[in-house]
């Protein structure tokens, strides 16, 4: 295999860094004004992580395209982390949007298409009984409060490398057999350990360690993970899993926001996983703000046992916007007319294409990396064998090459997933916009290895 000269690689990143302020004046001076008034210059604080002097000040949006303020067009492989997996401003979800929004858009009373997107979930991912969010954080921390309420147990296991939002249970992470805060956590309530123990996926040792004392309330997982890298469970983990939640009386609530990608009702569906509850959020409503979870029968007679009716506006489950109508014509039309199983089938077809290439950029230039597929779902790793947990995914990433490639492709009109290189497929995605991916992505791999 060939290994790259990191020396090289900074050479590289300066000419880029020159590129990028070039063709980004107008974003820049935009971004020098938003210091007045945005903390660290931003509307969000992780949009001061994307590669470059600044973030890309965008226009406007369509299909899976966006063109910035510059005027620069990109193929948009980041579909906002997956919040724009129906790709941007899809016309029949626009339409039923204003349609809406001219109807009113929030009043704390249900609209008819609530039971509709609850059907429809229920026939995607095989659990019944649905509510809904504004995020798929909420919707895991609504999760996570049943599960407490139910069990009557503290506690929650979850992934090392996992992301389920920013749920205080879950920012954590394992070090040397410990649980520990996640590195850059802001503001724990609670030393980690406390609420969490974090143990690695495939590891089922480790997995039933954590849930032999029975003070787990619920395991917290996505089905492969998807924020740190993709790791892919071993063949029969997740039955395995399952089995050993059922022994310790644990739930298991599977997190699907992001493999979703695996098919129009995620992996629950495409591997036939059997959770108590399912989460999901940021595509379900075309980028307007929506999340839903999802629970069996059985989880939901205990629900009712256990429910106070009477303070149900104080119980620590709410959301005054949540499940409003706008929301919820959104997720209507979203999942009926545009995120259908037909599209997903493009979708994972373009997934495959898109493996295809980088695969075959990989192998003929020896380059030491790999890349995993989930679904439509993407993403190459700066190692040489797959990954099996989320410590050697972590080993994967590569601060110095991450940012480059990342920042390579901005400057050639490709937008990835930023913390790390993942693409995403929408419904508008096509085969030139893929081929298009693997073409720069060779001449980035060239001038690499200098080729
Ligand atoms: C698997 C998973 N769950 C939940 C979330 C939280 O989503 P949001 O920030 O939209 O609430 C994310 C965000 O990346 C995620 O990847």
């Amino acid at each position: 295999m060939k290994s790259i000269a990191r020396s090289r690689v900074a050479g590289l990143m300066e000419r880029e860094r020159e590129s990028f302020r070039q063709r980004h004046a107008r974003s820049g001076r935009l971004a020098e004004d938003a210091k007045r008034s945005l903390l660290f210059g931003v509307p969000m604080n992780w949009m001061t992580r994307w590669p470059g002097d600044h973030p890309v000040y965008v226009d406007r949006a369509e299909g899976a395209r966006f063109w910035d303020v510059d005027g620069n067009e990109f193929i948009d492989f980041c579909l906002g982390d997956t919040g724009g997996m129906a790709g941007h401003a899809p016309p029949v979800a626009v339409e039923a949007i204003a349609r809406q929004a001219r109807k009113g858009i929030t009043l704390m009373l249900p609209t008819a298409d609530a039971a509709w997107v609850g059907d429809e979930l229920a026939r995607r991912f095989g659990v019944p009984y649905w509510q809904f969010t504004l995020s798929a954080t909420d919707a895991n921390r609504c999760a996570i409060r049943w599960a407490r309420a139910i069990t009557g147990r503290p506690k929650i296991v979850v992934h090392n490398g996992c992301y389920h939002g920013s749920v205080d249970e879950t920012v954590a992470a394992l070090e040397d057999g410990r649980t520990v805060a996640r590195k850059g956590n802001i503001g724990k309530p609670v030393p980690l350990d406390e609420t969490t123990r974090v143990v690695e996926i495939n590891d089922l040792a480790g997995l039933e360690a954590a849930l032999r004392d029975r003070e787990v309330a619920a395991c917290l997982f996505e089905p492969a993970l998807t924020n740190i890298g993709i790791v892919l469970p071993d063949p029969g983990y997740h039955e395995a899993a399952r089995a050993l939640c059922t022994k310790y009386g644990t739930l298991l609530i599977i997190d699907e926001t992001h493999t979703i990608s695996a098919g129009p009702g995620g992996c629950t569906k495409a591997w036939g996983l059997d959770p108590d509850m399912v989460t999901i959020g940021k595509t379900l409503g075309a980028g307007i703000a929506s999340g839903a979870y999802g629970m069996t029968e059985r989880v939901r007679e205990l629900v009712y046992t256990r429910t106070d009716t009477r303070n149900t506006d104080v119980g620590g489950i709410g959301g005054t916007l949540a499940g409003n109508a706008l929301s919820l014509a959104a997720m209507r039309a979203t999942l009926g007319e545009v995120m259908t199983d037909q599209a997903f089938d493009r979708m994972i077809a373009l997934g495959e294409r898109f493996e295809r290439g980088v695969r075959s950029v990989i192998e003929s230039r020896q380059l030491p990396w790999h890349v995993v597929r989930l679904g439509c779902r993407v993403e190459y790793l700066f190692r040489p064998d797959v990954a099996r947990n989320g410590e050697e995914a972590a080993a994967g990433q590569d601060e110095m090459l991450d940012p480059y490639i990342h920042l390579y492709l901005l400057n050639r009109g490709i937008l990835m997933t930023p913390f790390h290189n993942m693409a995403l497929m929408s419904p508008a995605t096509t085969a030139d916009d893929v081929d298009r991916h693997t073409e720069v992505f060779a001449g980035m791999a060239d001038e690499l290895v200098g080729a």
